[in-house]
């Protein structure tokens, strides 16, 4: 049980590696967090408790849930000193570069959680200090960006309740989230919180197989994550359903438009490298904006775009023959967008999400003792040849 296995070694090396954290199932759209499947996770648990479950295997009892909250709530503010980074940062800064960033100079303003290993109080404190700043400094980034004061953390506030208000109050007016917002926020982060070895989880897994601390690991994950192939597509769906909105072209326009090998033009939000059936978290994203809309009064004209081109390419020969269907990208940007999240912050609200996958792959790699990764390659370049002088070129 430790390294990476080969397989299909006549089609190169897709190494895969041994993981007890996430179960996914793409042809029976089946997704599990420790056993546990997402539709119940989704349905009944916190993200406070969905992040103890994947971190640490099991679901909290109640006095660890409590500690594990009071940890979270300690660990909520960043030194002052980092005031003075954010201000370095041009307010056009995009938040994913301000949030990589800073992660890793986090770390240096809390010495001896580099030397952190997977066991022990180091690693859960170290865990929780994660979990909590990556929360603070998302919302900071918004209110730099927006040129407003920062917010403090509200230790007497739920994580979702706290993000919202540090996010969104304002001098003389808290902001509190009606129970609505709040459970929409931790569903979303509920649904985001790991799936076994995509393009974020591997990089970090690979970083942490060089023995890098933490920090930096989940650094690189927030790097691969913002691609518009990985998390980034849930703000490239709200782009690409807006340009549908506001060119008055018929929906048949851009199916098409995605069909045509001329250009390199994708559907944003459909197909996934596993799932080719549907994707179970799109499935309960696609309930549930249904439900926040209704419960706080609104509409969205993009969730009636989104409805027909979803119905249009499930009757199309090009999608069902490809297997592409709606991912977790295509409903939460507009179930963000009800909740009043603004379109440059969605990546990070992955990535806010994502944290507790990358911790606990992170602690398996070590625990595993895993070797480094080191993947193997089909060499295509040229054979043996002699040194060329420069006046013989
Ligand atoms: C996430 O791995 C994970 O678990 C990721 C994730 C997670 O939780 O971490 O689930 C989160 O990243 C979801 C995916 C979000 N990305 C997007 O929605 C971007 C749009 N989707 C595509 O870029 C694509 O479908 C991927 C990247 C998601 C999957 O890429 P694949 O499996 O490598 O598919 P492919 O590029 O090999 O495409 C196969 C065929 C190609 O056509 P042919 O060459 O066979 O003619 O399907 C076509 C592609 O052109 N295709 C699409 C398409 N996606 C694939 N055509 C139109 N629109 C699309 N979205």
């Amino acid at each position: 049980k430790s390294g990476y296995i080969t397989m299909d070694p006549g089609f190169g090396s897709t190494g895969a590696c041994f993981s007890d954290i996430t179960y996914v199932d793409g042809e029976r759209g089946i997704l599990r967090y420790r056993g546990y499947p997402i539709e119940q996770i989704a349905e009944r648990a916190s993200f406070v408790e969905t992040c103890s479950l994947i971190i640490y295997g099991e679901l909290p009892d109640a006095e660890t849930l409590n500690r594990f909250r009071r940890a979270l709530a300690e660990h909520a503010p960043l030194h002052t000193s980092l005031y003075h980074y954010f201000s370095g940062f041009p307010e056009s800064s995009p938040p994913m570069a301000i949030l990589s960033a800073m992660l890793n100079l986090v770390s240096c303003f809390h010495p001896g959680v580099l030397e952190v290993h997977s066991e022990g109080h180091g690693f859960d404190r170290t865990a929780a200090l994660l979990l909590s700043k990556v929360r603070t400094i998302a919302a900071w980034s918004y209110r730099m960006s927006v040129g407003k004061p920062f917010n403090q953390p509200n230790p007497h506030l739920t994580y979702c309740a706290n993000f919202l208000h540090m996010m969104f109050s304002e001098p003389f007016q808290e902001y509190i989230p009606s129970p609505a917002v709040e459970r929409a926020l931790a569903l979303f982060l509920i649904l985001h919180a790991d799936h076994e070895q995509n393009c974020s989880t591997s990089t970090v897994r690979t970083v942490a197989s060089s023995r890098a601390n933490l920090f930096s690991s989940v650094a690189s994950g927030v790097c691969a994550l913002w691609g518009p192939l990985h998390g980034g597509a849930n703000a490239a769906v709200i782009e690409m359903l807006e340009e549908i909105m506001a060119s008055g072209r018929k929906i048949d326009y851009y199916i098409n438009r995605a069909k045509d090998k001329s250009n390199d033009y994708k559907l944003m939000g459909f197909g996934h490298r596993v799932y080719k059936n549907f994707d179970p978290r799109a499935s309960i994203l696609k309930k549930r904006v249904y439900e926040v809309l209704a419960e706080l009064h609104k509409s969205d004209p993009l969730l009636d775009i989104a409805l027909e081109l979803e119905e249009k390419t499930l009757k199309d020969e090009y999608f069902i023959s490809r297997k592409l269907y709606p991912n977790v990208d295509f409903y939460s940007g507009i179930l963000l967008r009800a909740i009043g999240i603004p379109p440059e912050m969605y990546t990070v609200m992955f990535a806010i999400g994502r944290m507790p996958g990358w911790i606990a792959n992170w602690r398996e790699l070590h625990d595993q003792n895993l070797r480094i990764t080191r993947p193997r390659q089909v060499y295509t370049g040229r054979q043996e040849r002699s040194f060329v002088p420069l006046e013989e070129r």
